[in-house]
């Protein structure tokens, strides 16, 4: 490249120096316009330009594929909140039975109720049969109604009843028993007396009641003057021997 270039500026200064020779002297007329010189080469490529706006999207000219496979299953979900309770089940079936307890305490008899009673004969007689033993001497568990001579049940169980009453005559008493609002005499006593003395008449038995029976003592309405006053009494007495179912 350096040749051409070279060349070019000699055919300048050669130029000038015939100039500088010519303007002291006449001037020729100038010359016709040379032919244009051959094209110069190609320049050198220019920058790269900016980048163009985006083109308007193509028409869509594909058909529609089929369909795919289907995708995996996805992952678990949460667990859901917690249900209603549901209704009972039916009792299961009894248990094997447990193995035998300790040996308990001794039963004590101070815990179970001891019904006894015992009454004298210090009032004057009723107008019935019923010999009402009016004066209490023991009346525990309060078993005995000194106003009617009855004897009312409270504790089932065997009882034992007696009787001692004094008479100077002829006399029959009887224990007389109402069970279930069915009245019978249990057992009758007689003593006959003709001499007029003091003679105890006297009889015992033992009867199981139910709770709600009455035991009480009732007088022959022929024989049956009792004896009342100072010298002795009569006693009427009865009381739990043990309680039963
Ligand atoms: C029964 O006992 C009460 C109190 O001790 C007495 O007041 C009453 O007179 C007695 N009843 C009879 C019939 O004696």
């Amino acid at each position: 490249m350096g040749a051409p270039w070279g060349w070019l500026a000699a055919g300048v200064l050669a130029i000038s120096l015939a100039s500088a020779v010519t303007q002291d002297v006449c001037r020729a007329p100038d010359g016709t316009n040379g032919a244009a010189g051959i094209p110069g080469r190609p320049g050198r490529p220019g920058l790269k330009g900016e980048q163009g706006e985006p083109g308007a999207p193509a028409i869509r000219t594909g058909i529609r594929g089929p369909k795919g496979d289907q995708g995996d299953p996805g992952l678990p979900g949460l667990p859901g909140i917690l249900g209603y309770s549901g209704p009972s089940g039916l009792p299961g079936d009894p248990g094997a039975p447990g193995s035998r307890g300790a040996k308990g305490n001794p039963g004590n008899i101070k815990d179970q109720p001891r019904p006894a009673f015992s009454a004298l004969l210090r009032n004057s007689l009723s107008g019935s049969n019923v010999v009402i033993f009016g004066t209490v001497v023991t009346n525990q568990e309060g078993a005995y109604q000194n106003n009617s001579g009855h004897f009312v049940c409270a504790v089932p169980g065997y009882y034992y009843f007696t009787f001692q009453v004094v008479s100077k005559w002829d006399i029959c008493l009887s224990i007389m028993l109402s069970a279930r609002s069915q009245v019978r005499r249990t057992l009758g006593f007689c003593d006959a007396n003709s001499r007029a003395i003091f003679q105890v008449v006297s009889g015992g038995t033992v009867l199981q009641l139910q709770r709600g029976d009455h035991v009480w003592i009732e007088k022959d309405p022929a024989k049956g003057r009792i004896y009342q006053g100072p010298e002795a009494d009569s006693v009427f007495s009865g009381f739990l021997i043990f309680p039963s179912a």
